[in-house]
């Protein structure tokens, strides 16, 4: 995801630090880099597609400068491009601001803003922030007055970093939703999305609350307002204790854990402004260009691969059950060399992390001359897969490091689902509990997250088979194939994943004890048929670990291991149930001292068929 870096100082260091702290974020993935620095009382803008090095290398080393901002940019909104590059500005150039989050409401802002005859240059939603200062700094005694304004009328996530010809000794920074941390030291300030930006200069930091904003001076001193309350905060610092050599990962030990733990900001921010619980709406406006053609679907095609096809499995029931429109997942790999009828009235959907995955740009070059509506459900924008779509749902979810997709999967089953409700035209009586669910899920998230300790447990005591077998039904069943792909390709362990009623006819005869069997036993109206099976495996003695719903009393009684997730609905068991898998496999990883982030044989996007 994006990165912001802001510095003020009487030395003039600006330049360096701020691109110091563009380095240390990379971590965060990004696709472009830029800086803004005063010069007098001018502001030098540089952008660059590509590495903070381009920047680097751009500006030489004869640049100097007190106050300066910076921006890696993971593109949400607006292709991979110089002008969608941060930092943006108004139009005489006197403002300057870099963004991390996503201005919900930028949409409304902008139209106002054109209306009122501003001009905008790119296609990102962080450019009407420095329009909208700018329109307030005509009616307003001074600049931190239309700052305070603009900031009133943002709704989403941001952590912004502000500067303006007219007060070169001053750096402004604000916080809604994305993280900002202040770093003070002797004659300087910093701002950044995370700590690891500020080390270089100090370890003394402020880390900022929702609806505040700072107000940092040449000489070190800050000054912390509650914009929402119109409140002066007295906050002091408190000193970070860092562990420098873990950059990157922020704390964790590996990328795999760090986005398994995103799980709760990767199902907001892949919700971010496409739910209104209160007023019961859906807004997803990468498909707002095909409306008409939607009406008229009455067959979905889902092709994808590896997680990405097992996130469709979980779509092909959320889309059947809530939309009521027939829907086929096929293995990209697949189908590309079937020969099936395809009519007009099918769309294709093609599901993918990377935007980069060989066998699913075959699939859609496949159907190009077919005629079909041909819909993308992808990560990364800008990608080669979401390029070659009519209309698609970005994801959002920030880049994803490690090989085993995690967060991910949470993110394209969060859309799917969200697909599902705008499909059903609201006509679904799931429609309501979905979206109040939805909204829920980032604190149940924190709930599995919790439980990590035990979850190590667990692995130690089970990382030691050779096999595994994974069931589950109903929504379970895709999430027992995924479920066995993570411990297939972290742990190199045999796992199989299956519909819980194929145990019959033959994958029982393989159970015995040292066969151990992970069931996906949450609340579902097939939880007791779930029951059999598992008792079936236990009268074969072989162990059961299962994924139960918390509060249920059974499952204690057949399985001898459980993993309990808070209550949800069936259709959403699948965004819970995985982050206790993926963090199973994680640990079984680690115990058996395996590289979990780069898994032997494997990329993390595969660009071959
Ligand atoms: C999943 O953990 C694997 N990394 C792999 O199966 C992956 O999901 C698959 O290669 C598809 O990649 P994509 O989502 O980038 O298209």
């Amino acid at each position: 995801m994006c990165g912001i870096v802001g510095y003020i100082g009487s030395q003039q260091r600006a330049i360096d630090a701020v691109l110091n702290g563009l380095t240390a974020l990379e971590y965060r993935g990004y696709d472009s880099a830029g800086i803004a620095f005063l010069d007098g009382e001018t502001i030098i803008t540089n952008k660059q597609v590509g590495r903070v090095q381009a920047l680097r290398d751009a500006l030489g080393d004869d640049k100097t400068a007190m106050t300066a901002i910076g921006h890696t940019r993971w593109a949400t909104h607006g292709g991979v491009t110089i002008k969608n590059a941060h930092p943006h500005y108004n139009s005489d150039q006197t403002i300057a601001v870099v963004h991390n989050g996503i201005i919900e409401n930028h949409v409304e802002l902008r139209n106002s803003l054109r209306a009122q005859g501003y001009i905008f240059v790119s296609d990102t939603d962080t450019e009407v922030v420095s329009h909208l200062i700018d329109l307030y700094r005509r009616s307003s005694k001074t600049f931190q007055e239309a700052f305070e304004q603009a900031l009133g009328q943002l709704r989403g996530a941001y952590a912004l970093g502000v500067i303006t010809a007219e007060e070169p000794d001053v750096l402004y920074a604000a916080r809604l939703s994305s993280p900002l941390v202040l770093g003070v030291g002797d004659g300087m300030c910093i701002v950044a999305s995370d700590p690891s930006a500020v080390m270089e200069h100090t370890r003394r930091v402020v880390y900022l609350n929702d609806y505040e904003f700072i107000r940092a001076e040449r000489d070190g001193t800050y000054h912390i307002k509650d914009f929402k309350h119109s409140l002066p905060v007295s906050r002091k610092a408190e000193v970070l204790d860092y562990d420098a050599t873990k950059a990157g990962k922020g704390d964790y030990a590996h990328f795999m854990l760090k986005e398994i733990y995103e799980a709760p900001y990767t199902l907001r921010s892949a919700t971010l402004g496409r739910i209104r619980v209160e007023s019961s709406t859906t807004k997803l406006g990468g498909l707002e260009n095909v409306t008409s053609q939607l009406r008229y679907i009455d067959r979905l095609v889902i092709v994808a691969c590896g997680t990405s096809y097992y996130a469709g499995l979980v779509g092909e029931y959320l889309i059947e059950e809530i939309a009521g429109i027939p829907v086929e997942v096929q293995l990209a790999s697949e189908f590309k060399y079937r020969n099936e009828p395809f009519s007009r009235s099918t769309a294709l959907l093609a599901i993918s992390q990377s935007g980069e995955t060989a066998d699913t740009i075959a699939a859609l070059k496949k159907v190009e001359d077919y005629g079909c509506l041909r819909l993308g459900v992808v990560n990364t924008v800008g990608s080669t897969i979401a390029r070659m779509t009519d209309a698609g749902v970005y994801c959002h979810a920030g880049p994803e490091q490690a090989v085993a997709s995690t967060k991910a999967f949470i993110a394209q089953v969060t859309v799917l689902t969200l697909i599902a409700l705008h499909l059903s035209n609201g006509a679904s009586k799931l429609y309501r509990p979905l979206l109040a669910e939805l909204d829920a899920l980032p604190k149940k998230a924190e709930t599995i997250l919790a439980q990590a300790a035990s979850m190590k447990r667990l692995a130690k005591k089970y990382a030691h088979y050779r096999d595994f077998m994974f069931l589950g039904r109903g929504y379970g069943y895709p999430c027992a194939l995924e479920g066995a792909l993570k411990l297939k390709e972290t742990s190199y362990i045999h796992a199989e994943g299956y519909a819980a009623g194929e145990m019959k006819h033959g994958p029982l005869a393989m159970i015995d004890p040292d066969f151990p069997t992970f069931a996906i036993a949450t609340h579902s109206p097939l939880l007791e048929k779930t029951y059999s099976n598992i008792e079936e495996i236990r009268a074969r003695q072989g162990k059961v670990l299962a994924i139960a719903t918390e509060g249920n009393e059974t499952i204690a009684r057949l399985a001898d291991d459980v993993i309990y997730i808070p209550e949800t609905l069936d259709q959403t068991s699948p965004l819970l149930v995985a982050i206790a898998m993926q963090l199973f496999s994680y640990y079984v990883a680690v115990t058996k001292g395996y590289d979990v982030d780069r898994p032997r044989n494997l990329a993390k996007s595969v660009t071959v068929e």
